[in-house]
């Protein structure tokens, strides 16, 4: 004699099961709609005006700091952000584009500049740290017409192709004379070693730089 068995209703396993009254996260994540960039959760409108007034709130957050540096000879005080480099604070704040953003990381030396006469990478530098600083740029070599010995030298001996690499090269070069590290080519070399040129002219760099020490 066969007995027949009622049909199950337990759900397979391994499945999920959904029903009206409790909702699945697969139903919870339908209910979620994006519309017209405002983000619609289970009724709850999350539009662009609250994303922006956070941006906002978060820039305004921003810690800022006054700083008081001179800059070819000239004082400068200005409100920064923390995080702003001494690259920035030159080209953007006060508008000296001379020092070059090449890869703002201190690998190619373009940015280079003189920070209390010594030669630093200005994208690695925090503008913040250098309140009372004295900081010389390309800008700052020249007197008036008359060009510094190592701007002419780079023109005697056209010591650059593009020239994107040039205003560095020839901070570098300053520190370099400064420091007495021209005795040779190869010393030369050495202590310029961080400034990159894509276009190759080392071999006119280092007679620059050797004509400026030497006057040869
Ligand atoms: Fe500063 Fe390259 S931009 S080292
Ligand atoms: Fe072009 Fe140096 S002159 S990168």
């Amino acid at each position: 004699m066969s007995v027949e068995q009622p049909e199950s209703t337990a759900p397979p396993e391994g499945s999920v099961e959904e029903s009206s009254s409790d909702p699945s996260r697969r139903a919870f994540i339908a209910s979620t709609a994006v519309v017209g960039g405002a983000v619609v959760t289970s009724g709850l409108a999350v539009g662009p005006s609250v994303f922006g007034a956070e941006a906002a709130a978060a820039a305004e957050a921003a810690p800022t700091s006054r700083v008081s540096l001179s800059v070819n000879g000239r004082r400068h005080t200005v409100t920064v952000d923390n995080r702003t480099s001494l690259l920035d604070l030159l080209r953007e704040h006060l508008d000296l584009t001379g020092s070059k953003k090449g890869c703002n990381a201190g690998a190619c030396g373009a940015c280079t500049v003189l920070v209390d006469g010594r030669r630093v990478n200005s994208c690695l530098t925090l503008a913040v740290r250098l309140d009372g600083a004295e900081i010389t740029t390309v800008e700052g070599l020249a007197k008036g017409e008359r060009l510094h010995p190592l701007q002419q030298a780079f023109i005697d001996q056209d010591a650059f192709q593009c020239g994107f690499c040039t205003p560095g090269q020839i901070m570098s070069g300053v520190g370099c004379v400064q420091e007495g590290h021209t005795g040779s080519p190869e010393e030369i070399r050495e202590f310029r070693s961080g400034n990159i040129c894509r276009c190759g002219c080392y071999v006119k760099i280092v007679r620059a730089v050797e004509q400026a020490a030497h006057g040869k």
